[in-house]
């Protein structure tokens, strides 16, 4: 039994794998890339860069706005926020915080 069940089961999920990556752009919605080099999607001890792979879609937005009119002071993010517009911006937030924390 064991002997035809493995092959089934691991061709099963061979066959699984292309799909997932269909329905699911690992590197997310356009743009999302870019963000992924500095806020990274795994949790890694002691970075510098705040995480926001988990958090809830609205609050990174709020961040995303505030960077692009200069309300809050930044680094890096301000001018990375100006170069998306709102539709960019909820898509990159939604997929985000649809990632695990
Ligand atoms: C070059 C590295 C870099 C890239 C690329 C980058 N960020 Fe950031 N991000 C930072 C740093 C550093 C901060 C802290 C604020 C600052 O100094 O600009 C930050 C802060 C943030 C914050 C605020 C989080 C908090 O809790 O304070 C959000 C939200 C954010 N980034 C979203 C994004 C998104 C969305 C993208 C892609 C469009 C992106 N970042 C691309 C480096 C980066």
């Amino acid at each position: 039994m064991g002997r035809v069940l493995l092959p089934v089961l691991a061709s099963a999920l061979l066959l699984a794998d292309p799909a997932q990556a269909a329905d699911a752009p690992l590197n997310g919605p356009p743009g999302a890339s870019s963000c992924t080099g500095c806020h990274a999607t795994t949790r890694i001890a002691d970075s510098v860069i705040p995480r926001i792979a988990g958090r809830k879609a609205a609050d990174i937005v709020t961040f995303m706005r505030e960077y692009k009119s200069d309300a809050w002071p930044s680094s890096v993010m301000g001018r990375i926020a100006k170069g998306l517009d709102d539709q960019q911006t909820d898509a990159i937030a939604a997929w985000f915080a649809a990632q695990p924390e």
